[in-house]
C-alpha cells in the first residue's frame, strides 16, 4: 500500500510492560491524528486483543496526560502467539493457527497498518503478519536493551536508573556493617542493566550472563578489598549470570509462554557461597519488577516520543515492515525481521567492560 492510501492504523503493546510505553502510544496517536488526519485504533492486551477482536478507537483526548504514566493504557500480554493459539473444542484444548481470524478483525476495521510496540517476542509474532501482507512498523521496547537492530530500546534508561539508585542505597548499609551486599537486577540473557548500573554505582564486582564467573575469583575480589582496608563490597549480579561450569538459576517455568523460563535467585546462591568461603557477612536484594514499574525517566520519555513520531513518519513515507531504531545518535529504521527471535548481548570486549576492568572492577573471571 502506498503512503497516501493509509487512512487507519492499529497500535498494540506486546510482551512485558515497560516505562515509556504510554509515551509511545501518545506520540503515535497524536502525530497520526494531528499531522496526518488518520484514524487510530487501540488494540487491547497485545496480539490477544487482535484474536479476540478487542479493538477500540483512540482519540487524541484518550492519550492526553499519559506521558509520565508507567505501564500501558492498552494492556499487554506476553503469551499470545496467534500461530499457536489454544482453542477449546469438544472439551479439549488444541493449539491452532488463528492468524486468519486476526486478519479478518483487521479487515473489518479497515486497518491499513499496525504499529507494534515490543521486544524480540513481539517482533517475531509481527513477522508472521508481515508474511501475510500486513504492514507492521515495530517500535523497540524492553528494559533489557537486548533488541537486535537498534543501539538502544526505550525503558532501559529507567531500569538502569532504578538499579543504580538501589545500588547507591545499599552502599551505606554495606559500608556501615562491613558486609558484602549483592543486588540482583533483571535483563534475562543480556547483562546491559547490570553492566551500566554496576559501573554507574561503582560496584566492586559485576556478574554478567555473557562472562561466566568463577566463585573463587569473586571471593578473591571481596577478600582482597578487605585486606586493603575496604571492609565492604558491592556486587551487582545480573539475573542471567552463571558460573563457568554451571547453569543459570531458574525461578519458574511458565509453560503457557513462548519464552517459558523466568530467571531469578542467582544472587542468593552466590551470596551464600561468599559468606561461607570468606566469613564476611553477606546480604542479598533482588530488585525484580521494581525496575520495570512506574514513571519513565526523562531520557525514556524523549526516546519514546522520538520513536513514536518516527513510526508514523516511516509509515507515511510508504515504507513497509520496518523497525524504528537508534543508531549512534540518529533515529533511523531497519528491517523488522532483524529483531525477530534474536538477542543483542554484551560483548565481553565491549568498551564499557574494558573501562570497568581497567579501573579495578572484577567480573569474577
Ligand atoms: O524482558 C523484560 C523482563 O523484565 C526481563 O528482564 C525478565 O527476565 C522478565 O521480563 C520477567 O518476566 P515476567 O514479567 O514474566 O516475570
Amino acid at each position: 500500500m502506498g503512503a497516501t492510501n493509509i487512512k487507519r492504523i492499529g497500535i498494540l503493546t506486546g510482551g512485558g510492560d515497560c516505562p515509556g510505553l504510554n509515551a509511545v502510544i501518545r506520540a503515535v496517536t497524536k502525530c497520526a491524528i494531528y499531522r496526518h488526519g488518520l484514524e487510530v485504533f487501540g488494540i487491547e492486551d497485545g496480539f490477544l486483543g487482535l484474536v479476540q477482536n478487542r479493538i477500540h478507537r483512540l482519540e487524541a483526548a484518550d492519550v492526553s496526560n499519559i506521558l509520565t504514566l508507567g505501564g500501558t493504557i492498552l494492556g499487554t500480554n506476553n503469551k499470545c502467539d496467534p500461530t499457536r493459539y489454544p482453542v477449546k473444542t469438544d472439551g479439549q484444548v488444541r493449539i491452532q493457527d488463528v492468524t486468519d481470524r486476526v486478519m479478518d478483525h483487521i479487515e473489518q476495521r479497515k486497518i491499513d497498518a499496525l504499529i507494534v510496540i515490543g521486544g524480540d517476542g513481539t517482533m517475531t509474532v509481527a513477522s508472521h503478519f508481515v508474511k501475510k501482507g500486513l504492514n507492521c512498523i515495530g517500535v523497540p521496547k524492553t528494559i533489557d536493551n537486548d533488541l537486535e537492530g537498534t543501539d538502544i530500546t526505550f525503558g532501559f534508561a529507567t531500569a538502569r536508573y532504578v538499579a543504580t539508585m538501589a545500588l547507591d542505597r545499599i552502599h551505606t548499609t554495606a559500608a556501615s556493617h562491613h558486609r558484602a551486599m549483592l543486588v540482583e537486577v533483571m535483563g534475562r540473557h543480556a547483562g546491559w542493566i547490570a553492566l551500566h548500573a554496576g559501573v554507574a554505582s561503582g560496584a566492586d564486582v559485576i556478574l554478567l550472563p555473557e562472562i561466566p564467573f568463577d566463585i573463587d575469583k569473586v571471593c578473591d575480589a571481596v577478600t582482597s578489598r578487605s585486606r586493603h582496608g575496604k571492609r565492604f563490597s558491592i556486587i551487582c549480579v545480573s539475573e542471567g549470570a552463571k558460573p563457568v561450569d554451571g547453569e543459570q538459576v531458574v525461578d519458574r517455568v511458565d509453560p503457557t509462554s513462548a519464552d517459558p523460563i523466568r530467571l531469578g535467585g542467582v544472587s542468593r546462591v552466590v551470596g551464600d557461597q561468599i559468606e561461607k568461603r570468606t566469613g564476611i557477612e553477606t546480604r542479598t536484594t533482588v530488585l525484580g519488577h521494581v525496575q520495570r514499574g512506574g514513571t519513565p525517566v526523562p531520557e525514556d520519555r524523549v526516546l519514546a516520543t522520538e520513536f513514536g513520531h518516527a513510526a508514523i513518519r516511516v509509515l507515511m513515507e510508504g515504507k513497509q515492515s520496518r523497525l524504528i531504531a537508534m543508531k549512534g545518535r540518529t533515529v533511523t529504521d531497519a528491517d523488522l525481521l532483524i529483531a525477530a527471535d534474536k538477542q543483542r548481548l554484551v560483548s565481553p570486549d565491549h568498551p564499557l567492560v574494558i573501562a570497568a576492568r581497567d579501573i579495578g572492577t572484577s567480573f569474577g573471571d
